[in-house]
């Protein structure tokens, strides 16, 4: 579920609270000018044989004044209110022990770097749970490949724009373990609406787990031939495996591919014949994404999919 009304996380807390303050102050303007427009539209309707014109009220001080400075003072209230919560959520006094992650988007995919712990991944963020036995807050710096692009969560923050040349941040700090769905929030193509974001929030323990696990280099479990055909491919000009001689930066990290239950930043399970299918013709699957189809023979692609599906 994706939504500003069950938060989890602090910035997400204070989200809320602005947000039902501002939804109580319009919900009181709309009641109020409703008000009135039924009141007008029934009491003063023309009546069957009144063809006199209404009475012209011009110049009323009173009431000049009284909806000219009520609305202000509406507007000043959210305004303050709104620069209140922003900045207390910008200057959040960091933990030193924070846990630091940087994260880059891209048409139309997220990249995760974990730079303290060596680790690289791709859509689907792992953070630990701030706990009370450990509590642990992470903060993330949002950078951008291309082009604007926004990072939301709503149950755990607000959102935060990846802009380009600059490197903007937010934190989380949800305590309870669940995964949190959110998506890009600023139109940056075609694809836009099929660049979500998974949000895992592990227990401690379950962090340190998938910590050790992502710093292992890739698994060497894969037949090499099926190894070879990947890297003999066009593959490892835009892919990482650590531990191969695939090297490329432009395109997720595959290091521990299958550890990621979801493919090409959407609704897709990561399985065998998702992932064929989106080797053999991306563009038919994701319109307009960076990754293109190489026209490989089909027992290569095979070859291909059965390493990548080793990654574990
Ligand atoms: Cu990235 Cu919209």
């Amino acid at each position: 579920m994706t939504s500003i009304f069950s938060p989890h996380a602090t910035p997400a807390e204070r989200v809320f609270r602005l947000s039902v303050l501002v939804l109580i102050i319009c919900g009181a303007v709309f009641v109020v000018v409703a008000t009135w427009i039924t009141v007008a539209i029934i009491r003063f309707r023309r009546k069957p044989g009144d063809n006199a014109e209404p009475a012209q009220i011009y110049g009323s001080n009173q009431i000049e004044i009284a909806w000219t400075v009520i609305p202000v003072l509406i507007v000043v209230v959210l305004t303050t209110a709104t620069a209140r919560i922003t900045s207390a959520v910008q200057d959040h006094q960091m933990p030193k022990d924070a846990l630091e992650v940087t994260v880059i988007g891209h048409q139309y995919w997220w990249e995760f770097q974990y730079p303290a712990l060596g680790i690289v991944t791709a859509n689907e963020l792992h953070i630990p749970a701030n706990t009370t036995a450990e509590p642990r807050t992470t903060r993330l710096t949002l950078k951008t490949a291309d082009v604007v692009h926004s990072f939301w969560v709503p149950e755990l923050a607000g959102k935060t724009d990846l802009i380009p040349g600059q490197a903007n941040q937010t934190w989380l700090d949800p305590s309870r373990p669940a995964v949190y769905l959110g998506n890009c929030a600023e139109l940056c193509g075609i694809q836009h609406a099929n660049m979500l974001l998974r949000v895992v929030v592990d227990s401690p323990e379950d962090f340190r787990a998938w910590v050790r696990h992502q710093q292992q280099p890739a698994a060497e479990t894969a037949a090499p031939d099926d190894q070879m055909a990947f890297l003999s491919a066009p593959c490892i000009a835009c892919h990482t495996i650590r531990g191969t001689s695939a090297a490329g930066v432009l395109g997720p990290d595959l290091t521990h591919l299958m550890s990621r239950s979801t493919l090409t930043a959407r609704e897709l399970a990561n399985n065998r014949e998702n992932l064929k299918n989106w080797i053999h013709d991306p563009q038919a699957m994701k319109k307009g994404s960076k990754m293109i189809s190489f026209s490989l023979p089909q027992a290569t692609e095979d070859q291909i999919v059965s390493y990548l599906t080793s990654l574990q």
